[in-house]
Order: structure tokens, then sequence, then C-alpha cells
């Protein structure tokens, strides 16, 4: 027998502002034109000024409980994914494990932008398999809404705040089952790291900063980094693409998801695409459409799923995952 993680169930949650493009002409020289064309990207959600982080990731959270028919106390960790906590410090995720009340062990944050989500799928995991603990609570949370620059048409146009959840269970499976998380595969290149960065931080300039962002060459990077992680975590599991039920691609452009299922030749219907409604919501961004798309049926147990994602670092990642639970091994109901 082998320890994997099963994904019970998912939750999301999105500020009630929404923000169009239209809107967004009135403070920035830009046009809806512009926007949709060169991003695909229609409006965004934004938290009001009294909405944290915190706030957005407990009430995913709570979706994801409710899905799960499972109390909070039984959750052994909690890993917030996000670039935007409420504070320095503690961690976001403290906030999160007092609200839930949901006290058996750790929560801490992980912050790798963007690729945030899978970074923190991946740790939990290990966590899981390793035995130190039976249910994991991962959120993607962000009010990246905070970071930008209104002087800055080239980035402030591109974000919107939100949040994902994801309840992870341990079960003793047979090595040829393959149900939850199937593998993980991280990279980083801190050489990039000036491509995309905030200009600032307590250690650095004592202020939070905005996003600085050389799009062309994050773009580039996106295209071929993706591409080849995609590639990477297909081989590790001996599939083809044909044999991927979602790629659930990060949520950038879609000029970007478009360049890499044409270079993977992965199918347009195969693909979890939710930007033109959410913007980019950084490491809410693969929750998000996750959750959508497990509660409007079109992700169903059984499926597999293909996760990837990339942000500043620069970081990135993929992961395979049967979503939901086998039936012969674990039940809501224990
Ligand atoms: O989650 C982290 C990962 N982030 C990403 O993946 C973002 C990757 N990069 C991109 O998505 C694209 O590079 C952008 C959407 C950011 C920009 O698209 P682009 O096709 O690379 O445009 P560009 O930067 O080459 O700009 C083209 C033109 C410029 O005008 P000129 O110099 O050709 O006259 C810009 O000044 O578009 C202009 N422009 C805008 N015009 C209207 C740039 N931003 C805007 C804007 N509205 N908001």
């Amino acid at each position: 027998m082998i320890k994997r993680s099963i994904m019970i169930a998912t939750g999301s949650y999105l500020p009630e502002r929404v923000v169009t493009n239209e809107e967004l002409c009135a403070w920035v020289n830009t046009s809806d034109n512009w926007i949709r064309q060169r991003t695909g990207i229609r409006q965004r959600h934004f938290a009001d000024d009294k909405e944290l982080t915190s706030h957005l990731a407990i009430k995913a959270a709570r979706h994801a409980l409710e899905m799960a028919k499972i109390d909070a106390k039984v959750i052994d960790l909690i890993v917030v994914a996000t670039t935007t906590p409420d504070d320095t410090f503690p961690a976001t995720a403290t906030k999160v494990q007092k609200e839930l009340g949901a006290f058996n062990g750790a929560a801490f944050d992980i912050q790798a932008v963007c690729a945030g989500f899978i970074y923190a799928i991946a740790v939990a995991d290990n966590f899981l398999k390793a035995g130190q603990g039976s249910t994991a609570l991962v959120i993607g949370a962000e009010t990246f809404s905070r970071l930008l620059d209104w002087k800055d048409r080239t980035t402030c146009v591109l974000f919107g705040d939100g949040a994902g959840a994801v309840l992870l269970r341990v079960i003793d499976a047979n090595s040829k089952d393959s149900w939850g998380v199937l593998s993980t595969h991280l990279h980083t290149d801190g050489c990039k790291r000036d491509i995309l960065y905030v200009d600032g931080g307590p250690s650095a300039t004592k202020t939070v900063g905005h996003v600085r962002m050389n799009g062309k060459e994050v773009f580039r990077h996106a295209v071929s980094k993706l591409s080849s992680v995609i590639d990477e975590s297909l081989e590790a599991n001996g599939l083809s693409p044909n044999d991927i039920d979602w790629l659930i691609p990060h949520q950038a452009n879609q000029r970007i998801i478009d360049s890499i299922i044409n270079r993977m030749k992965i199918p347009t219907e195969k693909v979890l695409v939710s930007i033109a409604r959410h913007a980019n919501t950084s490491a809410a961004s693969l929750p998000l459409a996750l959750d959508e798309a497990v509660r409007d049926g079109r992700v169903c147990a059984g499926h597999l799923l293909l996760l990837s994602a990339i942000g500043g670092g620069l970081a990135w990642g993929a992961g395979v995952v049967r979503f939901g639970i086998p039936v012969h091994s674990w039940c809501y109901s224990k």
C-alpha cells in the first residue's frame, strides 16, 4: 500500500464588486478592445477596502468544507498560497485557522505568486504522504488589486481578487490506484526575478510597493516553461495529452493559453478557461477555475486533471490529479 492525497472537495469566493473593462477606461488610458484582444479579459472582481485576503480565503474554505460535509476540526494542516497577506506577519493562514476553529495542527503561508497554488498542493501532498496528518486545507487567495499601480496601464488592467480552496485527504491506496495527486513538478529561476516583481517590501523599502512587469519577456517564458512542465508531468505519469480530461492553466492571458495548447495539441474543449470573468487572480487562479467547473458539472469524480501555473520568481509548476474520491477507499461519512 502507498499513501495518496485525494482531492475530496473544492470551494471558491469572489468579492461582490465587478469592474468591467469599460469602467477601467475612466481611470486609465486603455480600451475594452485592447484588453480583450491582448488578454481575453472582460472584467475582474475587486475586494472593497475592508475586505482582506483572509476574508476571501475563509469564505472559499467554508464552501469546500460544506461540499465535503466535514467539520473543520478534522483539518490537520492549512496552507495558504498568497502574495497579498493581510499583514507582514503572522501568516494569513493563522486567521483562517482561528475563524474555522481548525486547531489540530499547523497553519502557514506559501509565497510563489501565481504558481503559489501548485506549490501549496505539492507541500500539503508531501506532508500527507509523509504521515504528518490526514486532512489538509489548501487555499489560493489574493487581493492583488492592492499591488496595482493605476499609472501603469501595462499591468493594472490584468489582475483581479479572489480565492479558491481544496481539501485533501490521505488514503492508503493500491500502488496501481491512480486517484488523487499523482505527481507535482516545481521549478524556480531566481535569475529571472527582475522581469516580474513588486518594487517594495518590509526589508527593502518599508513599503508594500507595486507590480512591475516586462510583459513580453514574461509571456515568452510562460509559453515555453509551461509547455515544458506540462510535458514533464505527462511523461512522469506515462500519459499523453489525450489521456487528460482537463487542462487547468494559469489564467493570465488567453493568448498564452492558446499558444500552449496549440504547441501541445490539446483540444480547446479540454481546457478550463475563466480569465474573461476573473482576470489574473494570481494564486487563486487555478482553484477558482477548478471550483467553478466542479460546481457546474464539467469536472467529475474520476477525471484526470493537469494543473499548471507560472509567476514571479520566476516560479512555475504543474500537477497531475485524478479528482474526487475513489468509492472503495474512503467516503465523506467516515
Ligand atoms: O501571472 C503572471 C504572469 N503574467 C503574464 O503572464 C503576463 C504576460 N504578458 C502579457 O500577457 C502581455 O505581454 C501583456 C498583456 C502584458 C501585453 O501585451 P503585448 O501584446 O505584449 O503588448 P505590448 O506590451 O507589446 O504593448 C503593445 C502596445 C504598446 O503601444 P505601442 O508602443 O505599440 O504604441 C503599449 O503601450 O499596447 C500598449 N498598451 C496598452 N494600450 C492600451 C500597453 N498596455 C495597454 C493598455 N491599454 N492597458
